[in-house]
């Protein structure tokens, strides 16, 4: 019998593959990055062919390291960086253009139109999504007007579209050879394309960017028994292996996190940061600058949604201290430098490169970093950005409990920056509340196999996940009410500036 469950996870900078046994333990893992493409100020890009080649790799790589083989598998779920877009050729399995990204702002005038003319508000509140640059559906009708070919493809069914979910499940059950052309609900939902209550994609939002159906994938459930098919012998699995999961990985961060109770929620750190609050099977509305997603929806149980707050660059502004400033040489450096002095010296930095995202939502904000003087240093940057991550999460924690009423008693966090002990302490002490961090800190492969393992009976109910959980760190906050609110209202001051800078 199959002891274990597999898992994909392709993410903004790498992918992995993690195989976990049936108390949520991991037993192996491979991980390996790929290229960041940036041809222009604004764009970003991935090769969607390295993305599959990697892959497949990590899969080869983990289970060799551990002895596996495809019948030690129960399962096998796929996540994934959500709204980064891909199309292709379904005859030849070429891509017609690089992977759109979800942080590319090639799309603002497609996003700012929508506003100008009432079709803004008809996405709002059919998808729940304030028009933006982050989403899918801008992303495809700009492939659709600007690579030659592709719209008469498009129409006649031969140029499908997919994010990279729908892309690695083609690939995983054959592609060419009859792979599979489906996304999930939660995927779905991150595409402006998708009504909220019909789960289905919308004809007039479709118009909206004249997008043919033909090329859109199948809608399914983020866990389905009913399986989307299973892995080709001659795959990275060397056997057949039921496919039963897919889930963006926030929401899948979500289920790691075993929130699956209305008004439980968490905040995942990576290249962005994104707190979900599960809302249970009703749809909120923001009126705060949130999103309205699709959090899972497991087989024929009706969908489960969510508030979302994203923020679009919080460890990828680590990442801009060490590759564009060169003042670090590893994300975990950044924790030393900042150590080296109390506070941030009045400095706060405001990373807006791909404008802001929740709850401001302006594509036209840029960067800022104010307060300084001669007397700054870079630990005092390295502080400020550490602090950016977590004011901007205080934004979004402010945003949600203004939306739903629900105040946390306690963050639950995971992701990897959630690593930097510092970084945690400063969320404890901005937000105000008690951070805590389970010991799977990677809670989107897991929530990843958990789906998949509930489609097939490997665990019976959410409950028995819900015993797998278990805290392993917790910071408490240690600042007056006073010291919180000065800092919080400087932070305020900051934000204005990024998004004064432009008129
Ligand atoms: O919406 C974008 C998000 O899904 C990306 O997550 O972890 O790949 O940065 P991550």
């Amino acid at each position: 019998m199959a002891d274990f469950v597999g898992a994909v996870d392709q993410g903004t900078t790498s992918t992995r593959f993690m195989i976990f046994d049936r108390g949520g333990n991991e037993v192996g893992r491979h991980q390996l990055e790929h290229e960041q493409i940036l041809p222009r100020a604004g764009w970003v890009e991935h090769n969607p062919v390295e993305i599959w080649e990697r892959t497949s790799a990590v899969i080869r790589t983990a289970m060799n390291t551990r002895g596996l083989d495809a019948s030690d598998l129960a399962a096998l779920g796929v996540t994934n960086q959500r709204e980064t877009s891909v199309v292709w050729n379904r005859r030849t399995g070429r891509p017609y253009y690089n992977a759109i990204v979800w942080q590319d702002t090639r799309t603002d005038q497609i996003a700012a139109a929508l506003d100008r003319d009432g079709r803004g508000d008809v996405i709002r509140q059919k998808a729940g999504l304030p028009p933006a640059t982050y989403f899918s559906g801008g992303k495809i009708q700009w492939i659709l007007e600007n690579v030659d070919g592709v719209r008469a493809a498009a129409e006649s069914g031969e140029a499908i579209f997919g994010n990279t979910d729908t892309w690695l499940l083609w690939n995983l059950t054959g592609g060419v050879d009859g792979g599979v052309h489906i996304t999930d609900v939660t995927n779905a939902s991150r595409t402006m394309l998708m009504n909220l209550e019909t789960l289905d994609w919308d004809d007039e939002l479709l118009s909206f960017f004249d997008i043919p159906r033909a090329m859109l994938p199948q809608i399914r459930p983020s866990s389905d028994p009913s399986r989307y098919g299973v892995t080709l012998a001659g795959g990275p699995l060397g056997g057949e292996v039921p496919l039963t999961a897919d889930l963006g990985d926030q929401q899948a961060a979500t289920v790691g996190q075993v929130c699956f109770a209305e008004g439980e929620a968490k905040n995942t750190y990576g290249t962005g940061n994104f707190m979900l609050l599960n809302t249970g099977t009703s749809i909120v509305r923001s009126k705060s600058g949130l999103l309205t997603t699709v959090c899972y929806k497991l087989g024929d149980a009706p969908a489960v949604y969510a508030l979302e707050g994203s923020i679009a660059v919080t460890g990828s502004a680590v990442q801009w201290l060490r590759d564009q400033l060169g003042i670090i040489s590893g994300a975990a450096q950044s924790e030393a430098l900042a150590a080296q002095v109390e506070d941030n010296g009045g400095v706060y930095f405001v990373p807006a490169f791909s404008g802001l995202f929740a709850p401001y939502w302006r594509s036209d904000a840029r960067g800022a970093i104010v307060g300084l003087s001669r007397y700054n240093t870079n630990a005092h940057l390295a502080r400020a950005t550490l602090e950016a991550i977590c004011y901007q999460s205080r934004d979004v924690a402010v945003a949600m409990e203004q939306d739903s009423g629900v105040h946390l008693d306690v963050l639950k966090v995971d992701g990897g920056v959630t690593a930097n002990r510092l970084c945690m302490q400063m969320q404890a002490d901005i937000l105000g509340v008690p951070v805590s961090r389970p010991v799977v800190a990677e809670t989107t492969a897991l929530g990843a196999a958990y789906a998949a393992g509930l489609a097939t009976g490997f665990w019976k109910t959410t409950d028995e996940l819900r015993q797998n959980w278990n805290e392993s760190e917790r910071w408490s906050p240690t600042w007056s009410d006073e010291q919180r609110e000065e800092g919080y209202a400087k932070w305020k001051k900051a934000v204005q500036r990024t998004l004064d800078w432009v008129d």
